[in-house]
């Protein structure tokens, strides 16, 4: 049973891996592996570099991972959130960040729902959309359409995947106060990645999953605003 972090240094990636590792072995990918957490409680821990853009090392990773055991669970937790205003008159960075966030994760997504059909024993991916991709803000909309993207991808992969050994879940965080938005103010209903680790890997099934749960209301609620009021909403 080998669980796979894709993004090993992420926040959220790295308290899945603390909940999923004892007893198991982990495969740890990332493109700054001296940074990769310790988890003593794993049965083995093994180190993959991984750059999320290279997408042709996409299927050698997934496949040089199984080699240590079938994948039972797969974590695709890389992102960056990038910088709007500097996407705004840079088209490189704003390029970046849809790759980044919306073709390495369709790659990668595709090549591990691929590979883990094939193995025999049932399997979970999880996958991170977020609040910002339900509708696009100004303040970060290169970022939220990647998300959009993202999350219509898998939904329908959610059910090209229904029937099968292998589940995939869908997490739609809001504010996570950690790296990716260290600076920032914590918006209303901040969680921590230790809250979205185990939101996650308690769903037993395919799904989406709002964290906080009680975000699903105010996501509803967004949509009817306006968009003279909208334009104006802040990070
Ligand atoms: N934080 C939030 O508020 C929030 C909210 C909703 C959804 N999410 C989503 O949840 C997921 C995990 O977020 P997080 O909070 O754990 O973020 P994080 O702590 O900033 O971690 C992001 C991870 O992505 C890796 N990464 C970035 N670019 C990469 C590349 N080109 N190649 C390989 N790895 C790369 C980073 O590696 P380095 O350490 O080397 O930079 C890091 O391991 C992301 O998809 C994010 O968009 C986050």
């Amino acid at each position: 049973m080998t669980v796979l972090i894709l993004g090993a240094t992420s926040d959220i990636g790295g308290e899945i891996a603390k909940i999923l590792c004892p007893g198991r072995t982990v495969v740890m990918c990332a493109r700054r592996p001296d940074a990769i957490p310790a988890l003593p409680e794993a049965k083995e821990v093994h180190v993959i570099p991984f750059e999320a853009s290279d997408l042709t090392s996409h299927r050698l990773i997934v496949n040089e991972a199984a080699q240590f055991g079938p994948i039972t669970h797969a974590v695709v937790c890389f992102g960056i959130l990038g910088s709007q205003e500097r996407a705004l008159s840079d088209e490189a960075h704003a390029a970046e960040i849809a790759t980044i966030d919306y073709t390495a994760q369709v790659s990668m997504l595709t090549v591990l729902a691929d590979v883990l059909r094939q193995q025999s024993e049932s399997s979970t991916i999880y996958a991170f959309s977020s609040i910002a991709g339900w509708r696009a803000r100004k303040a970060n909309y290169v970022y939220g359409s990647t998300k959009a993207g993202l999350d219509a991808f898998c939904q329908g992969l959610m059910d090209e995947l229904h029937g099968s050994r292998v589940s995939l879940v869908l997490a739609r965080p809001g504010f996570v106060i950690g790296s990716m938005t260290e600076g920032m103010k914590p918006a209303p209903m901040s969680v921590t990645p230790r809250v979205v680790a185990e939101a996650v890997v308690k769903q037993q099934r395919s799904g989406t999953i709002w964290i906080p749960g009680r975000l699903r209301l105010l996501a509803w609620v967004m949509k009817l605003v306006p968009r003279p009021v909208w334009r104006h909403m802040p990070r």
